[in-house]
C-alpha cells in the first residue's frame, strides 16, 4: 500500500504504553554545585520556550547553535547509547537551564568540560552548571545517556519520537518528539546546524538528513556520519534505522541525493522516487531556489506509524508515497523547514502552503485545477469537519494536523491568489521563501508581506480565511 499523509488517510496509534514516570533524582547534588550562584528566578532558564500548545517544549535562556549526536542503537534489544554536544550561547544570566529529554537515562552531564549537576523532572533535564554561565557566553553542553526509546503519545492520539519498527526504528520528532531520542531545546523558534554520528549492526542503515559525510564497517557494526550544515528545528531531525538500499546522485543544480528505501518498498517506491528531481526542480522554479545541500527521501516500511514527516532535507515515509505526498513533503522544505514556525499555532503556514503545492502540481501537470479542487472543499456542508476550527487559531496541540489546518488553509491561499492575480501571488510565495530563508515567519509577517507586494489591504480576506469561525461566505 502506498503512503498518503492526508488526515483522512492517516491511521494513528491510538493507545500507546504511558511511559513510567520517572523517579525524579534528589535536587541536593545539583544545588550544591550552584556553587553560591543567586537562585533568583531571573538566573534560571524557563522550562518552555513560551508556546501555549506545548508548555513544555523548547526552554528559555540559551540557543543551541549545534548539535553533535553520537547515538549507537541495537536493532535486536532495541537500546540505545547516546552522547549529544551541544554548543550553545546564553542569552540571558544562567544558574541554572533546562533540557527537554523524555525517558533515557542520563549517565552524566558537563558544561564547559566541568561536571555540572543534573536532575530530572517530567520531560525536564534541568542542568546546574559550576559556574553561573553570563549572557552571551558561549558554551558547550555533553550529556551522555542510554536506555530504551519510547515514542511520545501526541494530543491527537499519533505517536511521534522514536518508534521501533521489526528492523529499527522509524524516527520522527513533530511536534515534540526530539526529546524521545536526545537532549534539546526542542521549540522550532531555536534552530541548529546538526552532526550524527549513529552505529548500527552490520546490515542496517541510519539515516538522517543532510550530507552523508562517512560509513565504515568493522567489527560487525556500521557507523553512518551525517552532516546537516542549515540551521533546522529538532523536530525536523530523523536517525532512522532500518534495511534499507542507498541511492545517491548529485542533481544538475548540484543538490546531493540520497534515497535510502526499505527493499519491501522498492517495487511501488521507484516509479515516484524517479520523479524527484523533477518536482524539486518544478518547486525551484516556482520558489526559488531549493534552501538546502542535501536532498532525498527514507521509505521505510512502518505500517503503525500512519503519517511521513517533512524531516529536513530528506523527508521520512512510512510506506512509499505516493506523488502527492512526495509534492508534499518536499514543498515543506521551502515552508516549515526553511521558513520555520515561531508558535505551533500558525501551523497552516507549514500545511497549508504544502497542501497548496499539491493543489498547483496537480494543476500544472494534466490533473484538476487548484479551482477545481477549491471548489469540491467549498462544497461541503456547513457541519463538515473542514470547518471546524480556523486554520489560523487551531485552539490547541490537539488540532495542528486536522483537515482545516491542511485544507482550509490551501484553500486561503487560492483566495489570496484570486485576490491578488497569479503573478503577484507566486511573487509573494518567493518572497516569503527568500526573505525568511533559513529562519522563521509568522502568519502576520505573511499578511504584511501579501499586502506589500499586491499593494493590496488583504484584512478581510485573511480575517475570514484564517480567523473567523465556521463556514466562510463566498464575497
Ligand atoms: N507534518 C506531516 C505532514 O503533513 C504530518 C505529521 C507529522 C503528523 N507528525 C504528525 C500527522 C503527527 C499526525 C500526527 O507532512
Ligand atoms: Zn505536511
Amino acid at each position: 500500500m502506498t503512503s498518503s499523509r492526508r488526515p483522512a488517510a492517516r491511521r494513528r496509534i491510538a493507545v500507546l504504553r504511558r511511559e513510567a514516570v520517572l523517579a525524579t533524582v534528589p535536587v541536593a547534588v545539583a544545588a550544591l554545585l550552584g556553587a553560591g550562584a543567586p537562585t533568583a528566578a531571573g538566573t534560571t532558564g524557563a522550562a518552555g520556550a513560551g508556546d501555549p500548545y506545548f508548555p513544555l517544549s523548547g526552554n528559555g535562556g540559551y540557543h543551541v547553535r549545534h548539535y553533535d549526536l553520537t547515538l549507537r542503537y541495537d536493532t535486536s534489544s532495541r537500546h540505545l547509547d547516546g552522547t549529544a554536544v551541544l554548543t550553545a550561547r546564553a542569552t540571558q544570566r544562567l544558574s541554572r537551564f533546562d533540557l527537554d529529554l523524555k525517558g533515557l537515562k542520563v549517565t552524566g552531564v558537563t558544561v564547559d568540560h566541568a561536571t555540572a549537576g543534573f536532575t530530572r523532572s517530567g520531560q525536564e533535564l534541568l542542568v546546574t552548571p559550576r559556574h553561573a554561565l553570563h549572557e552571551g557566553q558561549s558554551f558547550r553542553i555533553t550529556v551522555t545517556y542510554n536506555g530504551t526509546p519510547k515514542p511520545v503519545t501526541d494530543p491527537d492520539g499519533s505517536a511521534d519520537g522514536w518508534i521501533p519498527t521489526d528492523d529499527g526504528a522509524f524516527v520522527a520528532g513533530e511536534p515534540q518528539g526530539a526529546m524521545t531520542w536526545f537532549p534539546a531545546n526542542t521549540h522550532p523558534k531555536d534552530k541548529s546546524s546538526y552532526d550524527f554520528t549513529i552505529t548500527v549492526p552490520e546490515g542496517r542503515t541510519a539515516v538522517a538528513g543532510g550530507i552523508l559525510t562517512g560509513q565504515h564497517t568493522a567489527h560487525g557494526r556500521t557507523t553512518f556520519r551525517w552532516h546537516q550544515p542549515e540551521p533546522m528545528a529538532a523536530y525536523l531531525a530523523t536517525a532512522t534505522v532500518g534495511k534499507f538500499t542507498l541511492e545517491r546522485y548529485t542533481t544538475p543544480d548540484g543538490i546531493q541525493v540520497v534515497n535510502a528505501v526499505d527493499p519491501r518498498e522498492a517495487r511501488d517506491a521507484a516509479p515516484v522516487l524517479k520523479k524527484l528531481p523533477s518536482v524539486l526542480a518544478w518547486e525551484s522554479k516556482l520558489f526559488g531556489p531549493y534552501p538546502f545541500r542535501a536532498a532525498g527521501s527514507i521509505v521505510d516500511h512502518a505500517p503503525d506509524v500512519g503519517y511521513a514527516l517533512e524531516t529536513q532535507s530528506r523527508p521520512v515515509y512510512d510506506a512509499a508515497p505516493d506523488l502527492s505526498t512526495l509534492v508534499h513533503e518536499n514543498a515543506h522544505q521551502w515552508f516549515g523547514d526553511s521558513v520555520a514556525l515561531t508558535a505551533w499555532k500558525d501551523i497552516w503556514l507549514n500545511e497549508g502552503f504544502a497542501t497548496y503545492t499539491e493543489w498547483l502540481y496537480s494543476e500544472q501537470h494534466g490533473g484538476p485545477s487548484a479551482q477545481k479542487t477549491f471548489d469540491a472543499l467549498y462544497a461541503r456542508p456547513a457541519g463538515d469537519d473542514l470547518w471546524a476550527f480556523p486554520p489560523g487559531d487551531p485552539g490547541s496541540g490537539k488540532n495542528i494536523f486536522d483537515t482545516p489546518v491542511y485544507d482550509r488553509g490551501a484553500m486561503t491561499l487560492h483566495e489570496l491568489r484570486g485576490a491578488v492575480g497569479d503573478r503577484a501571488f507566486l511573487r509573494i510565495l518567493r518572497a516569503w521563501a527568500s526573505e525568511h530563508r533559513g529562519g522563521h515567519g509568522t502568519t502576520a509577517q505573511f499578511v504584511k508581506l501579501a499586502e506589500r507586494l499586491s499593494g493590496k489591504n488583504l484584512d478581510a480576506l485573511f480575517h475570514t480565511w484564517l480567523y473567523a469561525k465556521g463556514k466562510p461566505d463566498r464575497a
